[in-house]
């Protein structure tokens, strides 16, 4: 099969199209023809070894992290797919690799794609989706009637954030470019702040929740547009020592992360807010909630552009150079 790999860490160069073995489907496993994978800021940084620490792939790796296609092999332990399903998923972290024509996947980390959707729509939306969903619902616990704010609406994670967030019964605000403004109140921001001419923090203040996409100085005045006991959950900012245990860390690891996010507590503190950090992770059963709020039109994935699967280096590097407009790039493999 023709995958999208690196064998060393590095810049776009080190990306390269190779002829691979066809994966072989484990006994939970199901074997997916690929029809659409989407591009996340994730595959950058683990190309450039970012995540070496915590995510030590052996090289060489395929890269991509979501999928969209239909099974075409089941492992002899699988229940809950048949051949022939359409399914769409965020495979396991340690087990990526969906810039390709067949990638195997857990069935517990797979659910059906939502009907009505194309592929590539599909394909767009699991690692954004399940990040909303576990920072807003599990992590943040969003009830009718609060304050969220959520940064960089019209970002992969934004476009699909602020409608659970709408979903949920919240009151929301966002951050965007104005060219991006009409597009975040559709989905359904209460409020836009214009992040390149205002200051939000001036703006807003008494929010329940914060999901902070940007880390740095965002998430500094993040802390203090919270009222007392809010919380803000970053997917950008410096991990913590509960991320460090759903890892396995070991206990220098733990160390680190403990005090890389050291200041960040600290001021969280003296506010009277919560900081948590979210590392997404992939699970099937969200994955068919949110199947669900899509297939009942409370969710609508945003694609920007549909590459071809021999361009998927000209999709990275289109989408790393920010040169989408709105939402998700996404590579279409048939
Ligand atoms: N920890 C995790 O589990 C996890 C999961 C998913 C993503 N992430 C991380 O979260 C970040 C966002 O991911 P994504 O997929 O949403 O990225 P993305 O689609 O590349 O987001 C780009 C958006 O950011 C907006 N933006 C840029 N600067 C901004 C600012 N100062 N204020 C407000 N908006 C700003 C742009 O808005 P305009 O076009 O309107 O200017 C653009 O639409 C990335 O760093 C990614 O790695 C982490």
């Amino acid at each position: 099969m023709k995958a999208f790999l690196i064998e060393k860490y590095g810049d776009q160069s080190a990306v390269r199209a190779a002829e691979m073995p066809a994966p072989e489907p484990g006994a939970d496993d199901v074997l997916v023809k690929m029809h659409a994978a989407s591009v996340n800021p994730l595959d950058f940084k683990i190309r450039d070894g970012d995540f070496k620490m915590i995510l030590p792939y052996r090289l060489p790796l395929v890269l991509g992290n979501d999928l969209a296609g239909v099974v075409v092999q089941i492992g002899p332990s699988v229940t809950r797919f048949a051949v022939g399903d359409e399914v769409y998923a965020r495979p396991d972290k340690n087990r990526i690799g969906t810039f390709a024509e067949l990638i195997t996947v857990h069935q517990d980390d797979l659910a059906p794609k939502p009907a009505g959707l194309t592929m590539a729509e599909a394909a767009s939306l699991p690692l954004v989706a399940l990040t909303s969903w576990q920072a807003l619902v599990e992590k943040a616990q969003v009830q009718p009637g609060q304050k969220v704010l959520i940064h960089a609406g019209s970002g992969g994670v934004g476009t699909i954030a602020v409608q659970l967030a709408r979903h949920l019964g919240a009151h929301v605000a966002t951050t965007a470019s104005a060219a991006n403004a009409e597009l975040v109140k559709e989905l359904g921001a209460d409020v836009v702040v214009d992040y390149r001419n205002q200051d939000f923090e001036e703006l807003l203040d008494d929010y329940d929740v914060v999901l902070d996409t940007l880390g740095g100085e965002t998430l500094e005045k993040s802390l203090r547009v919270l009222k007392p006991g809010g919380k803000a959950i970053s997917i950008a900012g410096p991990p913590d020592a509960a991320f460090a245990r759903e890892l396995g860390a070991n206990l220098v690891l733990r160390q680190v992360m403990n005090a890389l996010s050291l200041k960040t507590r600290r001021h969280a503190k003296r506010h009277g807010v919560t900081y948590s950090f979210l590392f997404m992770r992939a699970d099937g059963d969200q994955l068919r909630e949110l199947t669900r709020l899509v297939e009942a039109g409370e969710i609508r994935p945003v694609v920007d552009r549909v590459f071809p699967f021999d361009q998927t280096c000209e999709a990275m590097e289109y989408a790393e150079k920010g040169r989408a407009k709105a939402g998700k790039v996404v590579v279409a493999m048939a």
